[in-house]
């Protein structure tokens, strides 16, 4: 039996690599620490929250007495660590929330991991690992077609939020060359899929095109965007934590670039046509508005290593995926709803009695 801890399972890409690993491993306990700020969402995870080998605790990563309590009370073996504030704009307009949370975070987990783990010497870390999922944006941003980022590409972070994802790595990287701590970190590319906090560009412009409300696009919309399937996501990590070398870097990504706009236009054909609505009624939707500061021009991830090394490679086609994603969203409107109304936060309360 191992103990698994991940956190930020309530979020986006966490509750479907919680799904994954509580379905897949059923020996394993699988204990899943949220917050539950406004990106964490319990009703994610309806599905799954009644297995034995699931454990829900509310929680501040950054809580100096709860981590190294939960690390000996569970007895944890590994890590997944992805609970992070996660969207550009808001590290803009509050970038002290970013540094508390994914750099002051990580560094709590790192350290209640290396003291727990290494009590009685280095030995204690064998077995063990600490997993930092991180983004392809603290590699900056591509000006030219045809490069790509891969895993020796320097760090070049622009926004609050990519420099506190790159801080976080630095630590992560520093605990393992420092103290020893066996740690591994991947950089993935945009996700896409399920369950994704509707300010993200892929469900806020679905949703806005179901309501006939108005599409903000950044600037041009000629800013280039790797998309990846959040399940591919998820199968990648179950992949590394298991099989990863303990030190390394992996680069995640599925090869799929597209300038926002062109992926915004084959979204409004497509949410058209399954709603019934003739070609082109959405259009007018399109409002160019003023754009994003220090917005990266394009991001593309070279994930040869992680295919090469470790065989994995995406599942699904764009088109694929695009379709199955806007399908769900339409087919889930009531989750949708419960999200913009704010319903979906009693939600905790209700399950938890508290
Ligand atoms: P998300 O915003 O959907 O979810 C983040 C989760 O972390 C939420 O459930 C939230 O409640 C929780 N959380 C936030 N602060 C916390 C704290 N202090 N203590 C405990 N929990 C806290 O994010 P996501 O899109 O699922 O991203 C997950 C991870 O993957 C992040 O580390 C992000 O940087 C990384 N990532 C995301 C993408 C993407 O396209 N979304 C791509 C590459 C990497
Ligand atoms: O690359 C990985 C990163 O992808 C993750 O680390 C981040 O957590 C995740 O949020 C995402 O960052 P982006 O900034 O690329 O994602 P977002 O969905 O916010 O924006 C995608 C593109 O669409 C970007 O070029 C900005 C543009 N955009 C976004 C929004 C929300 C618009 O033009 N209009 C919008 O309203």
């Amino acid at each position: 039996m191992k103990n698994i801890l991940i956190t930020g399972g309530a979020g986006f890409i966490g509750s479907h690599l919680v799904r994954l690993m509580v379905t897949k491993y059923p020996h394993y306990n699988i204990i899943n620490l949220d917050k539950l700020t406004y990106a964490g969402n319990l009703e994610n995870l309806k599905d799954i929250e009644g297995r034995p080998n699931y454990t829900f605790i509310k929680g501040d990563i950054c809580d100096i007495d709860l981590i190294p309590q939960l690390l000996r009370d569970k007895n944890i073996d590994g890590i997944i660590h992805l609970a992070a504030e996660s969207h550009v704009d808001r590290s803009i307009k509050d970038p002290f929330a970013f540094a508390n949370t994914n750099v002051i975070g990580t560094l709590n987990l790192l350290q209640a991991a290396k003291n727990y783990w290494g009590e009685f010497g280095r030995e204690g870390f064998e077995g063990k690992l600490f997993y930092h999922v991180s983004t392809d944006e603290v590699y900056g941003s591509l000006e030219q077609e045809g490069t790509f980022f891969t895993e020796e590409t320097k760090y070049d972070p622009h926004s609050p939020y990519s420099a506190s994802k790159a801080a976080s790595d630095h630590f992560v990287r520093a605990f393992h060359d420092t103290y020893g701590l066996p740690v591994v970190i991947s950089n993935c590319s945009n996700n896409y899929g399920s369950f994704q906090f509707p300010e993200k560009l892929i469900p806020l412009f679905i949703n806005n095109i179901c309501n006939n409300k108005p599409l903000p696009v950044y600037g041009k919309g000629e800013n280039v965007r790797d998309w990846l399937y959040v399940e591919d996501h998820a199968v990648a990590i179950d992949l590394i934590f298991h099989k990863g070398k303990t030190g390394d870097t992996y680069n995640i990504g599925g090869f799929n670039e597209w300038r926002n706009i062109d992926l915004i236009k084959v979204m409004i054909k497509t949410v058209d046509r399954l709603l019934g609505r003739p070609p082109g009624s959405s259009d007018s939707l399109i409002t160019y508005v003023t754009d994003r500061a220090g917005h990266d021009l394009r991001y593309a991830i070279d994930s040869t290593k992680l295919n090469r090394e470790l065989g994995w490679s995406p599942s699904l086609q764009f088109e694929e995926g695009l379709e199955k994603t806007v399908r769900w969203y339409l087919d889930n409107r009531e989750w949708m709803e419960r999200v913009t109304s704010g319903d979906y936060q009693a939600y905790y309360k209700q399950m938890y009695n508290r």
